[in-house]
């Protein structure tokens, strides 16, 4: 278990990279600007000009993703080359200013979720709920999970932990 979630190559974090395409953290990122021109794309953005990059342009408008860009598939990521999504996933930011625990980040993600599932039983308290506020930039999910803690001797039996102690 322990090397699996250490990978980052596995389907549980095509799972996290597909939640976090479709649901980024910020609509947007933190505004930015260069010290010189540039031109991008044939476009002039003159020194300072500050500019943000849309989160759900390229995490899913984008022409990238193809026909099924708004569909939950994390499969999609397991085909990928990543180093080719380098610039075509916003996640944690580019350049400089990149976020400082990108990598550690994944793996709590990664530990959290097993520690969830394995130990608890959890359901959407109320589906109708499920939608995303427009008009703020961070995604508040404004829904309620049900967790319930699997008592240890129900999780022995269902993994088939014998009195003995081994897994069978
Ligand atoms: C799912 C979790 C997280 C996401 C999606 C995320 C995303 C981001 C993004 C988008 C930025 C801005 C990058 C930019 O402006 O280009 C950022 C910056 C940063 N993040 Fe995270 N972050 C996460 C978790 C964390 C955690 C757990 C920590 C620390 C323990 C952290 C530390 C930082 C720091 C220090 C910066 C500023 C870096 C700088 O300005 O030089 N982040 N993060």
């Amino acid at each position: 278990m322990d090397q699996y979630l250490q990978s980052a190559s596995t389907y549980l974090q095509a799972c996290i990279l597909e939640s976090s395409r479709l649901k980024p953290l910020a609509a947007f990122s933190v505004p930015q600007s260069a010290p010189t021109d540039r031109v991008v794309s044939g476009y002039k953005m003159p020194a300072n000009t500050n500019f943000v990059v849309n989160a759900y342009a390229l995490n899913m408008r984008s022409d990238h993703w193809g026909p099924d860009n708004d569909t939950y598939r994390p499969e999609r990521f397991l085909a990928r080359d990543k180093v080719k999504l380098r610039y075509l996933f916003w996640r944690f930011g580019f350049g400089p200013r990149l976020c400082m625990s990108k990598y550690t980040t994944d793996i709590i993600i990664r530990e959290t979720l097993v520690n969830l599932v394995q130990n608890y039983n959890l359901r959407l308290l109320d589906k109708t709920t499920r939608f995303r506020d427009k008009s703020c930039w961070i995604t508040h999910p404004d829904f309620e999970i049900c967790c319930e803690r699997i008592e240890p001797e129900t999780l022995a039996v269902s993994v088939g932990v014998a009195a003995d102690g081994v897994t069978r």
